[in-house]
């Protein structure tokens, strides 16, 4: 009897050159499985390559809701940003699908784990590390294994009549319903200019004239309503990708630090992530205390890192969650953006939890703040620079 193997199966160019080497080169029989995480993929399309390369059995896993309610909104309550402009929508998903292929690989009894992932990205550790928390089945990665290149990858897809499509020619994509990440081709020169062709979440071109307002509701981090809608959680992310999309927002490019210390030039279409991270660490400045606001900051990139670095599952992220968890009880009210020509602005923020006082903060003369209680606190504040200014 052959070994069974089983692998996260996208469909694309790397995932169906892995069928075929697990075929061939290790004379195994593969089990798939499509973990929808947003994709927009057509399910029965994949489900049909996966026959057609002639895999033993093909699963396919509708996840989106827990992928928003289980590794998106944590993010948000994060505001899970890496580097500062990188809202992690691959890096979230990885965990999620090597969980959902460990709990078939349980039912199926296979012998072997296997990824699509190659030996330069982020994608290996998140996958290596995750399916190790749950299972010391040997993984097997021939991408990796055999230092495939993607012109080499391309020619052995040809020999076989693996069909690619036209864009995956041209870049190669990853997108979920938190963000679409292009890389390659005419990216990989970072002076290059995305060209127009690179997007399809975001118009670039004969955009609104007028700007577009979005408001949305958190309650205890959440987000529960956009634009006086009540949404369910996979249906207000895709409103907001398509919103702010239409108005031209939510395109970053930047160059990232992968795990591995290569530096990359990453483009991203990611239109709710920015909007509700934006509104989200806005409306926490208006209900945190100044020092919650100081701390929380330090966590959140910590929360960030790991996730991007592949440790989902170290204790210290789940450490870091139940802080944030905790902080996340007053952060409950309705933030206004503005979003005009690829602008995002929060133009407005209300919550019952606010600390903004007005009759404190104004500048009229009804305010309760007593200016000459300042003096005082001024100068004992400023003491000690003051002492050490004179050496
Ligand atoms: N740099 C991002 C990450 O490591 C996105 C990778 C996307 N993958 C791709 N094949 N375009 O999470």
């Amino acid at each position: 009897m052959k070994q069974k193997s089983i692998l996260a199966f996208s469909g694309g160019l790397d995932t169906s050159v892995v069928v075929k080497y697990m075929q061939d080169m290790h004379n195994m029989d593969v089990i798939t499985v499509t973990v929808d995480v947003g994709q927009g993929d057509d399910n029965n399309k994949i489900a049909k390559k996966a026959k057609k390369l002639g895999v033993k059995k093909h699963y396919n896993i509708d996840a989106k809701k827990e992928f928003v309610t289980e590794y998106i909104f944590p993010a948000i309550k994060a505001n899970a940003l890496y580097q500062k402009k990188y809202c992690l929508a691959t890096a979230l998903a990885r965990p999620l699908i090597a969980h959902k292929v460990l709990e078939i690989a349980k039912k199926e009894k296979v012998s072997s784990l296997a990824h699509g992932c190659s030996g330069k990205g982020n994608d290996q550790v998140r996958f290596d590390n995750t399916l190790r928390s749950g299972s010391n089945l040997p993984i097997i990665a021939p991408i990796r294994d055999m230092n495939l290149d993607r012109e080499t990858e391309l020619k052995f897809a040809n020999k076989h009549g693996i069909e690619i499509d036209t864009v995956a020619k041209k870049f190669s994509i990853d997108q979920n319903l938190w963000g679409r990440a292009i890389e390659g081709g005419v990216l990989e020169n970072p002076f290059n200019e995305p060209p127009d062709d690179a997007f399809i979440w975001i118009k670039t071109k004969n955009l609104p004239e007028k700007p577009s307002y979005l408001k949305i509701k958190f309650v205890k981090g959440v987000p529960t309503e956009v634009d006086g809608k009540k949404l369910p959680p996979v249906k207000l992310i895709e409103y907001i990708n398509k919103k702010a999309g239409n108005n031209g927002v939510g395109i970053v490019d930047h160059i990232e630090d992968r795990v591995v210390g290569i530096k990359s030039r990453e483009v991203y279409e990611t239109p709710a992530a920015i909007c509700l991270i934006e509104a989200h660490s806005d409306l926490e400045k208006m209900v945190h205390t100044k020092h919650e606001t100081k701390f929380k900051t330090l966590v959140d990139d910590e929360w960030a890192w790991m996730v991007y670095s592949g440790l989902w599952d170290d204790p210290l992220r789940k450490e870091l969650d139940q802080f944030i968890e905790q902080s996340q009880k007053r952060v409950t009210g309705t933030v206004k953006l503005k979003l005009h020509k690829g602008n995002v602005r929060v133009v407005g923020r209300e919550s019952k939890y606010s600390l903004y006082s007005h009759d404190i903060a104004t500048y009229g003369k009804d305010s309760t703040f007593d200016q000459k209680l300042a003096k005082g606190f001024v100068e004992l504040w400023g003491m000690q620079s003051t002492e050490a200014n004179k050496f």
